[in-house]
């Protein structure tokens, strides 16, 4: 595919950096999964890359020319630092990620105030700092590929500076039903709703398209083009992984902290959506009904830390750290430790884990797609079984081979978890090699290519 001209905008680019004790930039390891998933797709080709510096680090890394990576073009914008924490935290993080994943306890939040109507002022002038970088520096005609919930203003605002652009939006969460939806002010569900109008609107599943749709219907905005294209798991790019020293050490790591022990594994952020106490206390459960599984089996919860500055996510990492406490008081004995919770980011541990656990949960609440369910089955060489949430996009391909659950209903989970421990070898090693092979259907070079193709 030819991507000479193609503009890809997302809010995190290809690298995130920190301050080193002589305050100079140094990069590290990106957030969530969008940055990870582009940054392979577009090393090497033409395309330009608008991204946000979130940070001093960033800023002063953009300042040197640190930002640019494989080749890729970079362009930042730079908000100032305050609207950009307002847009960041207080919109798209505390409140938008929090509608689409209808995480809301509603007896409390949201609390739609002055605060808050300064903050989405906020954020309408970080798309706007969006729109006035990419609109004198895209190709005539040129693709505009907008990546996610931080930019839903954004098509249409170059829409009415640059008719001629042919404009992508792609949500990597769900988006909620119209009955979620309600909760946003009038006036910022129609401004929501048709600022993405604008472009052709693309998302992992069905289920999520069907539900943008209803929302416009029932906001009275006539709904854009739409089209569903699930993002996939790299098959190349891990199995390279998977044969490196980084990975052999990573797993002789591991080994030292799992024994010879059975294996349930999740591999996640810290991040309310991911239903993380649901699988301590499903475990906590299985422990109770299954008294033989005690002392033969671990879970490994590897569990790194996301978007700090909320305190939302800072509370919810502390009940995480004391649910898995809960578990290893009530099960431990001198020589077993029931759950390993791993809160540090150790991305080679994490794959490693991969490749040989014999359960892998992935139960969250609601998740646009989650890649970590396909990468597993690719990379797994155990005939792992995959435990899945009827809530994530990725069951709508992987629905029928992976055991499915109600990710609130924690006897089910343990269920679930009791029936993928016991399950005879060939049956295991039969739903394995399937998941796999309908992982490989497609790959991230398709997902790119069906917003190429919905750009028209
Ligand atoms: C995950 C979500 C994406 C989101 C990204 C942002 O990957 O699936 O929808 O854009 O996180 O993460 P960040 O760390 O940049 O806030």
């Amino acid at each position: 595919m030819d991507r000479s001209g193609l503009v890809v905008v997302s809010n995190r680019g290809p690298l995130s950096f920190e301050l080193d004790p002589a305050g100079q930039p140094v990069a590290t390891a990106p957030g969530g999964g969008l940055a990870t998933t582009l940054r392979p797709l577009l090393a090497g080709s033409d395309a330009t890359w608008v991204a946000c510096a979130m940070s001093d680090a960033d800023r002063k890394a953009a300042d040197q020319g640190l930002m640019g990576v494989d080749g890729i073009s970079i362009l930042t914008v730079e908000p100032d630092p305050a609207v950009y924490r307002m847009a960041y935290d207080v919109i798209s993080n505390a409140t938008l990620w929090f509608v689409h994943h209808v995480l809301f306890d509603l007896t409390r939040r949201p609390r739609f105030d002055r605060r808050w109507a300064g903050a989405w002022d906020a954020y309408r002038i970080y798309n706007a700092a969006f729109a006035q970088r990419i609109a004198p520096a895209a190709r005539e005609h040129a693709t505009v590929l907008v990546q996610d919930y931080h930019l839903t203003l954004l098509p249409r605002m170059l829409a009415e500076r640059r008719p001629d652009l042919k404009l992508v939006h792609f949500s990597h969460t769900p988006f909620a039903d119209p009955s979620a939806f309600t909760v946003l002010p009038d006036a910022v569900r129609h401004e929501l709703l048709s600022g993405m109008a604008s472009a052709s609107c693309g998302f992992h599943t069905q289920r999520w398209r069907d539900a943008f749709v209803a929302c416009c219907t029932a906001e009275g905005v006539e709904p854009p083009p739409t089209f569903v294209a699930p993002l996939a798991a790299d098959p190349r790019g891990l199995a390279d992984r998977a044969t490196s020293p980084a990975c052999a050490a990573a797993a002789e790591r591991l080994h030292r902290l799992t024994g010879d022990r059975r294996v349930v594994l999740r591999v996640d952020r810290v991040e309310p959506s991911k239903n993380l106490l649901r699988g301590f206390w499903a475990f906590d459960e299985l422990l109770d009904r299954h008294p033989e599984l005690r002392g033969t089996v671990v879970f490994l919860a590897l569990a790194y830390g996301s978007r700090q500055t909320l305190p939302e996510y800072l509370a919810y990492g502390t009940e995480v750290e004391q649910a898995a406490r809960v578990v290893n008081e009530r099960w431990a004995t001198d020589d077993w430790t029931p759950v390993i919770l791993e809160v540090a980011d150790d991305p080679d541990r994490s794959f490693a884990a991969l490749t040989s656990y014999d359960v892998l949960l992935v139960n969250p609440i609601r998740d646009g797609l989650n890649l970590v369910a396909k990468e597993g089955p690719l990379v797994n060489t155990t005939d792992g079984v995959v435990v899945l949430s009827n809530e994530a996009g990725s069951v709508e391909e992987l629905g029928t081979e992976a055991l499915t659950i109600n990710p609130f209903d924690v006897s089910a989970t343990a269920d679930a978890l009791a029936g993928a421990l016991a399950m005879p070898a060939e049956e295991r090693a039969r739903r394995a090699g399937a998941l796999a092979d309908l992982v490989r259907r497609r790959t991230p070079d398709d997902w790119l290519a069906d917003q190429v193709a919905a750009a028209g």
